[in-house]
């Protein structure tokens, strides 16, 4: 059965086109031309539009963007900095590294945007150091944009002026938590700061910061351009706009499907080819790892940042994973929680040693080696790191646990009883690898 839907291409729209990733082809399809329009106004203005417009930041946490903006102090002497977060490194996630791939000049104009409009004259984009081709391509379109004269002195004869440096990192997850990323910006070890001061008021080199998201600040060109109620027409009361849904595992076309926000799982499988063939839904994450397990009953939740939460999880970067019924979820979750365990920073016991001891007894229950005490221990765990991690890393360590014990808890029991993993191990794996032949062929 098929579900009226609409995909809502924007900041997609010219990733098909011909070279897309070059200032010409940009160009050619209106590219800049929102830039031209923000500067002739007022910076506050700016401010104003994107406000009004309720955009909510894209890497997660879902806080509003233009509110953001206007708690950077204005009239001091302190110089002001917009870092974009290009760490991309939650399981799952998938839609910023496309982006940056397919259309570089449409973050580097909405960060000359966003930059005019709290006054910065120096930005930089913290980029994930694995992604080497990304960050080519990135550093290749910011020299194509200083030629242009869309950076530098002077842009545009305006008398504005930017640089902007991308930085590349060198492969943590945690160095994605905004005040780490400062750290590392800086050159010290990646760990989370203490808050307060925020990064608003002492963020990078201590003055006032905004770090937003990739895709936060690739939507900026397109309200400017189009305007804040164009914005508003999409998606639903409180989660206002288009954005990229990431698709990834067991579905018949993975990928990234850009559409307002609201449109739900049921809609997005309709356009990805439902789950793989011959097979059916057993569970997902709405926002990468961090995020609680859905199953088949929350299909038709809208995805947006409240319905979400009142089915129990959380839209968060909307990296929506699906596992068919071969998957083994004990196993799923073992290997989110080895990853939390390893980019744990070490900064804060219950996530340093509680980690540790979810892997120990996760790997226990998996093996078969497993008590049902076990599964007290894991909440018990759980709930010891919840609400008391120094940063919001450990919080999401806790979600896919608690949540695959609340939906699968006889899956959990029948490990213990039968002394091992009901699952073949070879059929998950199977289709990832044929998946990845297709995508090469
Ligand atoms: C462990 C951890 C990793 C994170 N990784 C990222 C990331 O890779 N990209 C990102 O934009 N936000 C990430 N965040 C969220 C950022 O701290 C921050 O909320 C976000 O960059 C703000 O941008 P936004 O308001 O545009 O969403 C991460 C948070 C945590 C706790
Ligand atoms: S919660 Fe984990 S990642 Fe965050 S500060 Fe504590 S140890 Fe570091």
């Amino acid at each position: 059965m098929t579900h009226d839907v609409t995909l809502t291409p924007v900041m997609s729209d010219n990733w098909d086109a011909d070279r897309s990733w070059t200032l010409r082809t940009y160009e050619s399809r209106g590219g800049y031309s929102a830039l031209r329009k923000a500067l002739t106004m007022a910076p506050d203005d700016v401010i104003t539009v994107v406000k009004d417009s309720g955009l909510r930041g894209r890497g997660g946490a879902g806080f509003p963007t233009g509110m953001k903006w206007g708690f950077i102090p204005q009239g001091d002497d302190k110089p002001h900095y917009l870092v974009v977060n290009a760490d991309e490194a939650e399981p799952g996630t998938c839609k910023d590294i496309p982006l940056m791939l397919a259309s570089p000049h449409t973050l580097i104009e909405g960060v000359i945007i966003s930059s005019y409009a709290i006054r910065a004259s120096v930005a930089f984009i913290y980029i994930r150091g694995e992604v080497l081709h990304v960050v080519r391509r990135l550093q290749q379109a910011v020299s194509e944009a200083y030629r242009a004269g869309h950076l530098g002195a002077d842009i545009g004869g305006s008398g504005y002026a930017l640089d902007l440096v991308v930085h590349a990192g060198a492969g943590a997850y945690i160095c994605g938590e905004e005040t780490a990323l400062l750290d590392s910006l800086e050159g010290r070890r990646g760990q989370p700061r203490l808050r307060p001061p925020f990064p608003a008021v002492a963020g990078l080199y201590a003055c006032p910061t905004v770090i937003n998201n990739v895709e936060s600040i690739a939507s900026v060109p397109s309200i400017v351009a189009n305007g804040s109620d164009w914005f508003g027409s999409m998606g639903t009361e409180k989660s206002k706009g288009m954005t990229l849904y990431s698709l990834s595992g067991h579905v018949e076309g993975p990928g990234q499907y850009e559409a307002p926000l609201g449109i739900t799982l049921r809609q997005l499988l309709d356009l990805a080819g439902g789950v793989r063939a011959g097979h059916e839904l057993k569970f997902w994450t709405p926002g990468g790892s961090s995020t609680p397990l859905l199953t088949a009953e929350h299909l038709d939740v809208p995805l947006d940042y409240e319905a979400v939460a009142g089915a129990g999880s959380m839209l968060g970067t909307k990296a929506l994973q699906i596992f068919d019924e071969t998957t083994c979820v004990v196993r799923a979750v073992l290997r989110w929680t080895e990853f939390y365990k390893h980019e744990s920073c070490g900064k804060c016991t219950p996530c340093r040693e509680g980690t540790w001891w979810l892997v120990q007894t996760l790997q226990r229950l998996e093996d078969g080696s497993g008590t049902e005490t076990d599964l007290d221990v894991l909440v018990d765990l759980c709930d010891n790191i919840l609400g008391r991690s120094f940063c919001a890393l450990g919080d999401g360590a806790t979600s896919p646990i608690t949540s695959s014990i609340e939906y699968f808890r006889d899956e959990y029991l029948t490990h213990i009883n039968d002394g091992g993993c009901p699952f073949d191990p070879q059929a998950a794996t199977l289709f990832a690898a044929s998946q990845h032949a297709g995508a090469r062929a």
